[in-house]
């Protein structure tokens, strides 16, 4: 399994991709995690990095498309992998495509979650997320179920901030989801049900 989930920010992209890599095994790449793994390391990638993310702009495609192929590289990604978060602008699915072809590597799907502007915002004001794993829940939720691990509430999900995230996806990753409809991989799924239901849906879409 080679996917590429699409969705404005809050979609539920992660959710689902949690749910996908619990029940089949495969390598959850999620360039939002990693870019915060690398801010928090405070490494020179981190630094340059976070300026974009408190912003809600997207990081300069170079710093990470060398990310996402050093992880593409790694062993448990060989199994199949769920892209989460990239590509997030036209050149960097570009990339992506020059990058598959190269390795011989074909892409099954590219998921989109749709989910209204309005719901949106209500589900990242009160979100919650694990500081050790990246686990997502509610603000019910302050131990993170899955390592134990202390849940906070992340820079970019204040108010101010997740209206950029937004305009930003208008702008810039939502033409994505044209792109991969003329390449025939798109499938849609209406994220703004019970997430067991969006989950039955996203399992049929892809077959499994
Ligand atoms: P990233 O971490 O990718 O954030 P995002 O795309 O904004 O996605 P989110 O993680 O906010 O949302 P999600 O769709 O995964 O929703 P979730 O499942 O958590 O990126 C952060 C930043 O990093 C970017 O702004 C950018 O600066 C940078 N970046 C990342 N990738 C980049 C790239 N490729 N290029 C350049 N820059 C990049 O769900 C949200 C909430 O809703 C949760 O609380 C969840 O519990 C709840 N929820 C989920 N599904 C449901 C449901 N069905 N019903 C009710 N609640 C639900």
């Amino acid at each position: 399994m080679n996917i590429v989930l699409l969705g404005a920010p809050g979609a539920g992209k992660g959710t689902q991709a949690q749910k996908l890599v619990a029940e089949y095994g495969v390598a959850h790449i999620s360039t939002g995690d990693l870019l915060r793994n690398a801010v928090k390391a405070q490494s020179e990638l981190g630094k340059q990095a976070k300026s974009y993310m408190d912003a809600g702009q997207l990081v300069p495609d170079s710093l990470v498309v060398d990310l996402v192929k050093e992880r593409l590289a790694e062993p448990d990604a060989q199994k199949g992998w769920i892209l989460d978060g990239f590509p997030r602008n036209t050149a960097q699915a570009e990339v992506l495509d020059q990058m598959l072809d190269a390795e011989g590597i074909k892409l099954d799907a590219a998921l989109a979650v749709v989910v209204e502007f309005g719901v949106i915002i209500n589900r990242l004001s009160s979100r919650r997320t694990c500081k050790s794993c990246g686990y997502t829940a509610g603000p019910e939720v302050e131990v993170c179920p899955r390592c134990g691990g202390e849940m906070y509430q992340r820079d970019d999900d204040k108010p101010e901030t997740i209206q950029k995230r937004l305009d930003t996806y208008q702008n810039q990753t939502a033409p994505l989801i044209g792109y991969y409809k003329e390449q025939g991989k798109l499938l849609e799924v209406d994220g703004d049900r019970p997430v067991d239901e969006v989950y039955a849906d996203v399992k049929k879409l892809l077959g499994l």
